[in-house]
């Protein structure tokens, strides 16, 4: 299954995955350190970063969902709570890509109700251009212009995410693959 040529490689991908896991790990040096995964999207991004962070860390994950298609409907659900404690501890948490904002905004303001000792936000993906709320992001691997990609995690209806790389989705291709 390729649809279409990689919008970024694999090799892009794990570069950039490296470079953001030697910063993350000299920002989080002898700090209780919680990373957590937003299900689904994140998981092959989380996956592939924390094994390239060489402090000592706990991870959990949460699932949420705030689209439609690939049309965001602005809504956030939330499917299913982290179970670690947020209080004292330093929050990191990773998604795969930040849209309007809304989720993350969301999500943010969630964790921080809990008093974690301090709260940031990594993405592998921003679209800047299109964020409708002002959400503080931290650590962002590749700023991209407004296309809807899929691959390494992303979906268009919950497919493409096991492709190692991301490339752009054209509903055109999609037929051609189904
Ligand atoms: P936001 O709330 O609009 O920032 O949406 C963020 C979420 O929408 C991401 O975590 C993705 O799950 C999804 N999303 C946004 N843009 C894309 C895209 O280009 N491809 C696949 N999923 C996307
Ligand atoms: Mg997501």
């Amino acid at each position: 299954m390729v649809i279409g040529k990689p919008f970024l490689t694999v090799e892009q991908i794990q570069g950039k995955v490296k470079e953001l896991a030697n910063i993350i790990s000299g920002d989080y040096e002898s700090k209780k350190f919680l990373a957590v995964g937003i299900l689904k999207g994140a998981f092959m991004f989380f996956s592939d970063l924390v094994r390239h962070i060489r402090v000592p860390m706990h991870v959990d994950f949460l699932i949420s969902s705030s689209y439609v298609k690939s049309q965001s409907n602005g809504k956030v659900n939330l499917h299913a709570d982290i179970r670690s404690t947020v209080e004292g501890r330093h929050v990191l948490l990773i998604d795969d890509i930040v849209d309007t904002g809304l989720s993350l905004n969301y999500l943010r303001e969630m964790l921080l109700a809990r008093n974690p000792a301090s709260l940031k936000i990594c993405t592998l993906l921003d679209k800047k251009s299109r964020r409708k709320v002002d959400v503080p992001i931290d650590y962002v691997g590749f700023e991209i212009p407004d296309h809807f990609v899929v691959g390494y995690g992303l979906d268009f209806e919950d497919r493409y995410r096991n492709l190692p790389y991301i490339s752009v989705f054209k509903q055109k291709t999609e037929r051609t693959v189904k």
